[in-house]
């Protein structure tokens, strides 16, 4: 089992390598880096590169760690005890019945190995991974209610990915294979781009990678643009035909490039950015 990137995705050798890393060493491949550089996509494209199945678990501030094993619906099992006649009562009484499988479970349990993807861990509380360090080491949880064991059948290939928008606790670091998405150089930009809009004009290509990478450099941003919308943005450009000229600028100035709101996501950075212009434009 080798990961070496699809016709889909772009993998650097280093994201290429680690996957691989991961996948000998059995271990989770904790993957960070800023939103949009393609951590959710890599879960995807591995699995099916590898032709494996894939679970996703998207982690909201809410979720539990306990909701990826499996949840007791004691409401339903109340409301069938009270609708149900004589022959429901079988089904109420075994309280298997009313055990909700999570992600988790299934991927212990599926026939064939499996991908599991915890998407945006840092998105719950500090508690969640530490709830789930025994689960991801030793593959197995027990089920209270039901006194059961349920233990992985095959190792599922787990990928966790991270915006780190919250450090995680060192005991849960260690049980992983790190790794961070560095954000693209303009090689492999260009070679992500190609995946998407393939045949695109070299000049038009050329000059939407200056303005984007110019936007992108500019000290002080709130939030820089990334990889996805790069490519929003030049979605944009070729279905509104926008022509070369309005990209480049005869003088090398930097100006407010067209459909903004693509790239720049808040106030702030867009006026940081006229601000800038503006300063080019009269001390030339
Ligand atoms: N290496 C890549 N190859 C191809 N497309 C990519 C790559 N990285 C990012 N993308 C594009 O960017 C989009 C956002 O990626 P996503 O996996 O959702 O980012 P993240 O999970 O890191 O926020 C993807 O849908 C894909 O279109
Ligand atoms: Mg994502």
């Amino acid at each position: 089992m080798k990961f070496q990137g699809t016709d889909n995705y772009v993998a650097t050798q280093d994201l290429m390598l680690a996957v691989n890393a991961a996948i000998t060493l059995q271990r989770p491949l904790l993957v960070k880096g800023e939103p949009g550089t393609g951590k959710t996509m890599l879960a995807e494209e591995v699995a099916a590169a590898l032709g494996m199945p894939l679970l996703q678990w998207h982690v909201k501030s809410t979720t539990k760690a306990q909701q990826g094993l499996y949840e007791y619906d004691a409401v339903s099992r109340l409301r069938d005890s009270q609708l149900s006649g004589i022959e429901g009562s079988e089904k109420v009484r075994d309280i298997s019945n009313y055990i909700v499988r999570g992600v988790l479970w299934q991927a212990f349990t599926a026939d064939q190995p499996v991908a599991l993807l915890i998407d945006e861990i840092d998105k719950a509380d500090i508690e969640f991974p530490n709830d789930l360090l025994r689960e991801i080491d030793r593959m197995e949880f027990y089920v209270y209610e039901t006194r059961e064991l349920v233990r992985a059948k095959h190792r599922p290939l787990v990928f966790i990915t991270s915006n780190n928008e919250k450090e995680l606790p060192d005991a849960f670091l260690r049980r992983c294979f790190f790794h961070y998405i560095k954000f693209p150089d303009a090689d492999t930009m260009k070679r992500i781009v190609d995946v998407h809009f393939p045949g695109l004009k070299a000049e038009l290509l050329g000059a939407a990678m200056k303005t984007f990478y110019d936007v992108r450099n500019l000290p002080g941003l709130k939030k820089k643009p990334s990889t996805s919308e790069l490519l929003d943005w030049l979605k944009l450009l070729l279905a509104e035909d926008i022509p070369l000229e309005v990209l480049q600028s005869q003088d090398q100035k930097v100006t407010v490039p067209p459909l903004v709101g693509a790239l720049l996501k808040n106030e702030q950075d867009v006026s940081l950015f006229e601000k800038l212009v503006f300063m080019q434009r009269h001390n030339r």
